[in-house]
């Protein structure tokens, strides 16, 4: 493309434009924050007394029994699901109390996939990431566009060939992908994951560990990561919440919440599924300490 293209001078502009709104990154300690939250649906409550704060830089495990209220937690986080109580502090700012307005502009710092990881069918993988690009800056070229999806798209592994295919196109580990590049679309600085692994191969599970810890790592982001998956607690995630009698019972490390009674958490953590997923994991970390010659800097989680 001709550098004098005033296409591209435009775009430039656009882009610095953008950049003088981008907020400041978040410094603190919690980026997430959440003191007494109630959530009731009818007669039925979900969450009631429940207090949560999320560590700067942290992949956050979220488990609990089905039904516990995991993805209305979420969708209380991000502003989908209205408290019936408490507060919900996102970047400090109290996204229960803030105007609409204000919520937009914490709403673009955060990424979200959600269970299920639906993507527009209709829409190539390219157009989907472009969604929320198209969403906050309407003002952006198609040629930008174009160029800022194709890098999401193979900043997750993807082909760049992906970009032109339509979900139904993929396998159901590329579709998570494509589902995490959208998330990535506005280089956020905290990232929603919603059983981003399920229904995945324990191989093509493994591999998406593996690209969100990169990521997380090389971003710096921040991730609350709703998971089933045994293996998923054990090789990535920093500290793990859990989610039982309707709050977070206990928050911690694994060997940390070893040491509680509850007993969800220790037939969860100390049934004979937990105590595979710890041996495959401490197996793989010392092949892989044995190949590169030198112990690995595990999260520590994963220190059974
Ligand atoms: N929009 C809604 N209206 C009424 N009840 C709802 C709504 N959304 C969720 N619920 C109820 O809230 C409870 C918690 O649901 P949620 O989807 O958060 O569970 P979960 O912990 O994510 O479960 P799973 O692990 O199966 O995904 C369930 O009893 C569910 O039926
Ligand atoms: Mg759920």
């Amino acid at each position: 493309m001709a550098e004098d293209d005033p296409q591209n001078d435009s775009d430039e502009a656009l882009l610095d434009e953008a950049h003088d709104d981008i907020p400041e990154r978040f410094t603190g300690d919690h980026p997430i924050s959440i003191r007494g939250l109630k959530n009731c649906f009818g007669e039925q409550t979900i969450h009631e007394d429940l207090d949560l704060d999320v560590n700067r830089g942290e992949i956050l495990g979220v488990v609990g029994g089905s039904g516990t209220g995991k993805s209305v937690l979420m969708r209380s986080i991000i502003g989908l699901q209205i408290p019936d109580d408490g507060t919900i502090e996102v970047f400090g700012n109290d996204i229960t109390a803030a105007e609409p307005d204000e919520v937009i502009g914490v709403r673009n710092r955060w990424g979200v996939l959600f269970q299920g990881g639906a993507l527009f069918s209709t829409l190539t993988v390219g157009e989907n990431v472009q969604v929320p690009l198209k969403q906050y800056y309407p003002e952006l070229s198609q040629k930008l566009l174009n160029e800022i999806s194709r890098y999401k798209v193979v900043m997750t592994g993807l082909p760049e060939e992906a970009a032109a295919k339509f979900p139904n196109e993929l396998s159901g580990g590329m579709r998570k992908r494509a589902g995490l590049a959208r998330a990535l679309a506005l280089d956020p600085e905290l990232l929603f994951l919603d059983e981003p692994t399920a229904g995945l191969d324990p191989i093509g599970a493994a591999k998406f560990d593996e690209l969100l810890r990169e990521l997380t790592d090389t971003l710096g982001l921040t991730v609350f990561l709703i998971t089933h998956d045994l293996d998923t607690l054990y090789a990535i995630c920093d500290r793990v919440a859990v989610l039982a009698d309707k709050h977070v019972v206990a928050v911690g490390t694994i060997p940390e919440l070893l040491e509680t009674e509850h007993p969800w958490i220790q037939e969860y953590f100390n049934g004979p599924r937990s105590r595979a997923a710890a041996a495959t994991n401490e197996r793989q970390s010392d092949a892989a300490a044995e190949g590169s010659g030198k112990a690995l800097d595990k999260p520590q989680g994963a220190q059974a």
